[in-house]
């Protein structure tokens, strides 16, 4: 009886998703896709969402607006990827940094952190106490898409949090955070060593909530310079992805950063599953520099999707050539742009989930 349970368990479960069949290396007929930024203002009914509930933070913070929202573009475009709807500064609060996030300013921390007084204040991240409804959404995502698509959570890379939290928003010439590494160089390593930690717990608590996959975004890393990135962001993205492969040797994990180009192969040395490219490196030599074993995604300027539809179905069909077959994620190269046509965002589902290798 009991054997036969288990064959019937296994026969109406549903299949993995494809998105990490493709990670994986496993035969596919065509690339996963999904979008970075996909839940978000270009959507007409994320707008109507925002007019009710104003503030940023209750948007990403209660449970049913988190699940309403992730799962607006999920019913809409089918993606093969749904990404939590969150940020990366959410687990801010919980360390004692307190935050916001202002329309038309961006993210703002009140008190920035630029002494180690400051940064012995910061408390490590326990996500349960902190974030329960981040794991509840997780788990009711993970039940609505059913293996449909496959569930990702995320978090901010140290040096991009760091960033924030150092410079007090969003800069243009980090020039705080530079002070900061280049003058008292301890005193940032302590805070960046708080952030590792604090995101590898993070990570496993996604994981252990209903994240099939998760993507660290070091969005700002590549306003380091080569040397500068090993000494201040490598070494912490290691640590995150020593734990979690510890605990969840299993989990995918996808890293990204804006601008990586020239990082490309020490965005490889921390281990990762997937490195995520931006446009400006070509598709076929991303993959060439990373190696046969490393899954791609991205690349595709998401400028793109204010160009005509024949031209969104042309760089979609160039990006998935110049990947090959398997191990390639098709998304964008950064997030949606606010403005983007809706209905320019259908077409290029429309048009990724029709290719066949
Ligand atoms: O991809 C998704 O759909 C999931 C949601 C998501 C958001 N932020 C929602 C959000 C994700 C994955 C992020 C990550 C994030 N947040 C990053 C890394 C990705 C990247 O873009 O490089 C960064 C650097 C942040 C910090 C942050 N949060 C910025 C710079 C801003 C923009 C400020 C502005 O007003 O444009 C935010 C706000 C934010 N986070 C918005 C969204 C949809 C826009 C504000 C809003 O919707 O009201």
């Amino acid at each position: 009886l009991h054997v036969g349970a288990v064959a019937e368990a296994k026969a109406t479960a549903a299949a993995e998703p494809l998105l990490l069949n493709a990670v994986r290396g496993e035969d596919v007929e065509r690339p996963p896709v999904w979008l970075m930024r996909q839940a978000g203002r270009y959507m007409k009914s994320y707008q109507i969402i925002c007019e009710k509930y104003p503030s940023f933070r209750e948007r990403s913070e209660n449970v049913d607006l988190v699940v309403e929202i992730s799962l607006q573009p999920w019913n809409v475009f089918k993606p093969d990827g749904v990404i939590l709807f969150s940020d990366i500064l959410t687990p801010l609060s919980g360390m004692n940094i307190p935050f916001d996030i202002v329309k038309g300013k961006g993210p703002i921390i009140f008190d920035p952190i630029r002494s180690a007084a400051q940064v012995d204040q910061v408390r490590e991240f326990v996500p349960e106490d902190s974030v329960p409804y981040v794991g509840e959404a997780l788990t009711i995502l993970r039940k609505e898409v059913d293996n449909k698509a496959a569930v990702l959570g995320f978090v901010g890379a140290p040096f991009t949090l760091a960033s924030y939290v150092v410079e007090g928003g969003s800069s243009k010439h980090f020039s705080k955070i530079k002070r900061l590494a280049f003058s008292e160089p301890k005193v940032l390593h302590s805070l960046l060593q708080k952030f590792a930690s604090s995101m590898a717990r993070y990570v496993q608590y996604q994981a252990d909530n209903g994240a099939q996959a998760v993507q660290i975004f070091d969005s700002w890393a590549t306003e380091l310079s080569p040397v500068d990135f090993e000494e201040f962001s490598l070494p912490y993205l290691k640590q995150i992805v020593d734990t979690v492969k510890k605990t969840h040797p299993e989990l995918p994990i996808i890293l990204y950063a804006s601008g990586s180009g020239g990082l490309l192969e020490r965005l490889a040395l921390t281990g990762v599953d997937v490195v995520s490219l931006d446009w400006t490196v070509d598709m076929a030599e991303g993959r060439k520099r990373l190696g046969p074993n490393m899954a791609v995604q991205g690349n595709v300027d998401p400028g793109v999707l204010f160009g005509s539809k024949e031209f969104i179905t042309e760089r979609i069909n160039d990006t998935v050539r110049k990947a090959g077959r398997g191990k390639h994620i098709l998304n964008l190269g950064h997030g949606i742009v606010v403005g983007t046509p809706e209905e320019n965002v259908a077409h290029f589902f429309e048009v990724a989930k029709g290719i066949r290798y």
